[in-house]
């Protein structure tokens, strides 16, 4: 079953002048139930675009979107955010937690936000901190945790209503490389355990490496995609080789890092 399917998506930005440009052009995506992807391609290829699009934040100039039977682009206004609020989970890479609260208290906020009994609340939250190993800082506030800690309580916080998907962009853009790690294997263990289905944007071999399958982006056109197979290791090469044949800027590859 497709969890989300875009036909054609494009987008063409008009900037001041009325020069236009086209970030993306013709993307047929697909996502699978329990399915784990990565998008990748050079700076500039589209990704932000094409995630802001499946996040329902930014509007399609054509083609067409489904998350789960739903086309976001036919909600209203209204219905289009409470669709976001139930069926969209997003991380990005500032963790956007509040300092004010404690960890939990910012995982359940969403919860607590639509009355949930305390009980529901504590049987939602106890899985999540569970499979994202967070369970024993869940009453620590914000700056008495790790940077790889934040954004596990804001993978929590983004799956705690269930969504269809979670969506991440850049996840682990401002982690060391070992709290980069520690998510990348949360983020696994949310798909594999959890049955979590994943759709993230990176600029990173080894954050893509614990993806079943990449798909590459190219001047906002499909490229190309690899599937894993048993071997993270062996993917990362692939992943390495296949951003080599794809040329282009990456800014900040860590090319040495696995
Ligand atoms: N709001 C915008 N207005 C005009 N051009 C934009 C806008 N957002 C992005 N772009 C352009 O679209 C292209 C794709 O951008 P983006 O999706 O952010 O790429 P990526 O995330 O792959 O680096 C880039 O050339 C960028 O300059
Ligand atoms: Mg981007």
């Amino acid at each position: 079953m497709s969890v989300l399917k875009t036909e054609n998506l494009s987008k063409t930005y008009n900037s001041k002048g009325n020069v236009t440009f086209k970030a993306l052009e013709d993307i047929d995506f697909e996502v699978e139930k329990g399915e784990f992807v990565g998008i990748m391609g050079p700076s500039g290829s589209g990704k932000t675009t094409l995630l802001n699009l499946l996040a329902t934040i930014d509007k399609p100039t054509s083609g067409r979107i489904q998350i789960n039977g739903t086309e976001p682009a036919r909600l209203g206004d209204m219905e289009l955010a409470l669709f976001r609020r139930r069926q969209l989970g997003f991380v990005f890479q500032d963790f956007n937690l509040l300092d004010t609260l404690s960890i939990k208290e910012n995982i359940v906020l969403p919860l607590v936000l639509e009355g949930l009994a305390p009980r529901k609340i504590e049987e939602a939250l106890k899985p999540y901190a569970e499979l994202l190993g967070i369970t024993g800082i869940l009453g620590k506030r914000t700056y008495e945790v790790s940077g790889g800690q934040k954004q596990r309580a804001a993978i929590a916080r983004a799956m705690i209503h269930q969504p269809a998907i979670l969506l991440a962009d850049e996840l682990t853009g401002n982690l060391d490389s070992k709290a980069a790690k520690d998510v990348m294997e949360s983020l696994k263990d949310l798909n594999e355990t959890g049955g979590a289905t994943i759709a993230m944007v990176t600029h990173d071999p080894f954050a893509a490496s614990y993806c079943k399958r990449i798909v590459f982006i190219k001047d906002g056109k499909f490229y190309s995609e690899i599937r894993r197979g048993a071997s993270r290791q062996m993917f990362f090469q692939q992943i390495m080789d296949a951003l080599s044949l794809l040329g282009g800027n990456f800014d900040d590859i860590p090319f040495a890092r696995d």
